[in-house]
């Protein structure tokens, strides 16, 4: 395990003066869900052309004054990420791959024109966070801390040009399960619509690719499924990712093959992770093309045997069924298949310390 290298900035710190009370935090932490509720501080550092990153703070987590003309209200310049910190067993705590993030998030911020964030800054940023709020860890099986890192153009100017004013904001989360279902293993819908186009933002962490998302995932969860899959947006047959994560296929002669980063797909660092993983288990791992229609007559074959979509907020989590307009099919027994369930176990060993780290994934801040 890796210790950090620290920033060179300071954070003042603004203690919360009604943080909440530790029973109702008692009974949140015992049944988070994903995303509905948040910790008690925020952390907050400004940037502007003449000072670049200034103003490093530990808030109280609450509403922030915003220009009605601040212009990712009008033109979406907004950037984030999703990481988390995991409870060790010997009560500290840790980060996974927190440096891999940092990066993304640089590399989303190049694509929407908006300034970088030194990566010890970004990494120095999460841990004040967690540090701030270190009573929030869920006390639920498979908790974890969910930490929303994300940056928003808040200039007052309408011309259509970059912002010369932004925030960097970090928030926390108490997280369990993000689906909701409980189901073994869940239901996805191919939609109609596209993500992401050659050369549009598919490959940045952006919230107007997830705005684009949100009328397929809509119509997905109304037709009873858990996730929206999108195909490529040029021949529209290529499976590409699902609204929040990357996918894999396995087959029946134990390869594996996730869709190729191709600049339409965001480079999940699950995904990263689990490659590494799975090729040290001996496996063979493709990065390609898979159509839709070959899946489909994968799984009537029992070529393909297991699918699975893996991210943070979904960790690795197994895909039962597909349906679309043209029709849908169960993917082998349509529950969890074992090279899932191997990997997801080899990986949350790993994030929560109970197996040797030997990548240097595991960043311990506590
Ligand atoms: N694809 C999309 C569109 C996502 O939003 C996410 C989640 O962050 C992922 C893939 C998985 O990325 P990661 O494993 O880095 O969380
Ligand atoms: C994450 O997994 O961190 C994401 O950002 C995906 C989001 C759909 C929750």
């Amino acid at each position: 395990m890796a210790t950090l290298a620290e920033s060179e900035m300071t954070f003042a710190h603004l203690p919360h003066p009604a943080p909440l009370a530790a029973d109702a935090r008692a009974a949140v932490l015992a049944d988070p869900g994903f995303g509905k509720v948040f910790s008690d501080h925020m952390v907050s550092i400004d940037w502007d052309e003449e000072r670049g990153w200034h103003n490093a703070s530990v808030i109280p987590y609450g509403p922030i004054p915003i220009n009605p003309a601040a212009a990712v209200l009008h033109y979406a310049q907004e950037i984030f990420e999703g990481l988390k910190a995991y409870r060790l067993a010997d009560g500290g705590i840790a980060l996974f791959r927190p440096e891999a993030n940092a990066a993304r998030f640089n590399a989303s911020a190049r694509r929407l024109a908006m300034p970088e964030l030194p990566e010890a800054l970004f990494v120095q940023a999460v841990k004040e966070m967690v540090l701030a709020d270190k009573d929030w860890f869920p006390t639920v099986e498979g908790g974890s801390l969910y930490l929303r890192p994300f940056m928003f153009a808040s200039e007052a100017f309408l011309g259509v040009r970059p912002s010369k004013q932004y925030k960097f904001l970090v928030i926390a989360s108490p997280a369990g399960n993000y689906f909701k279902s409980g189901a073994p293993a869940v239901s996805i819908w191919v939609s109609d619509f596209t993500r992401a186009a050659p050369g549009g933002t598919g490959a940045a962490k952006c919230g107007g690719n997830y705005a684009a998302s949100l009328v397929p995932t809509a119509e997905a969860f109304e037709r009873g499924h858990d996730q929206v899959l999108f195909l490529d947006a040029v021949e529209r047959k290529w499976v590409e990712e699902l609204g929040g994560m990357n996918l894999f296929f396995v087959f029946d002669d134990g390869s594996i093959l996730t869709p190729e980063l191709t600049g339409t797909i965001l480079p999940g660092i699950t995904r990263e992770s689990l490659i590494r993983l799975a090729q040290e288990e001996g496996l063979t791992v493709r990065e390609g093309r898979y159509s839709l229609d070959q899946w489909k007559a994968d799984a009537a074959s029992g070529r393909l045997v297991e699918t699975f979509a893996c991210g943070t907020a979904a960790v690795v989590t197994p895909v039962g069924r597909v349906s679309g307009h043209d029709g849908a099919f169960t993917i082998g027994s349509g529950g969890p298949g074992q090279l899932t369930q191997k990997l997801r176990q080899k990986l949350v060993a790993i994030q929560r310390g109970d197996a040797p780290d030997t990548h240097g994934w595991v960043k311990r801040i506590a």
